[in-house]
């Protein structure tokens, strides 16, 4: 299987931005986390971080095209606001799931909305750095519930 791993606006400074939010792991050590689960379940990911939003839209276009399974997306800020990527992941036809490290709604007003989630399988957030690992593990139980039983003979 092939899960298509994004990353949004200004996680590329996870570690040393608002580490009380935030936390100290870097984007690189959850990256290598998400790739020692995935590969747990013979699943390759495809991982893009992001400042630009015609990127995330371009990735997913192009994860349409090819040979994908699911998404697990940070969108980041644009959480709030983008219907692009609303649109891009409807788009894909692929179940996606959105992760947030924060507890989105003990924080400011304008995080409380997510534009993406009425696209989404599901949602995890408040768990740090764990979100995403407990995302990845909702969309591969979610891929195996989708495979095909084998046939059974008459
Ligand atoms: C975030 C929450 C967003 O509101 C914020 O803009 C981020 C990170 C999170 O992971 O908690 O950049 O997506």
């Amino acid at each position: 299987m092939q899960i298509l791993v994004l990353h949004g606006p200004n996680l590329n400074l996870l570690g040393v931005r608002e580490p009380k939010i935030y936390g100290r792991e870097t984007l690189d050590d959850i990256n290598a986390r998400l790739k020692a689960r995935a590969a747990q379940s013979n699943t390759e990911l495809r991982i893009v971080q992001s400042n630009h939003e015609g990127v995330l839209v371009d990735e997913l276009h192009a994860a349409r095209r090819a040979e994908f399974n699911g998404i697990l997306i940070n969108p980041g800020a644009f959480t709030h606001y983008s219907y692009a990527l609303r649109d891009a992941i409807a788009a894909t036809d692929l179940p996606a799931v959105e992760v947030h490290l924060s507890n989105v709604h003990k924080r400011e007003e304008f995080r409380h909305t997510s534009v993406l989630v009425p696209v989404c399988i599901g949602q995890v957030m408040g768990f740090g750095w764990r979100s995403y690992l407990l995302g990845l593990e909702g969309l591969l139980n979610y891929l195996s519930d989708q495979v095909p039983s084998a046939p059974t003979k008459e």
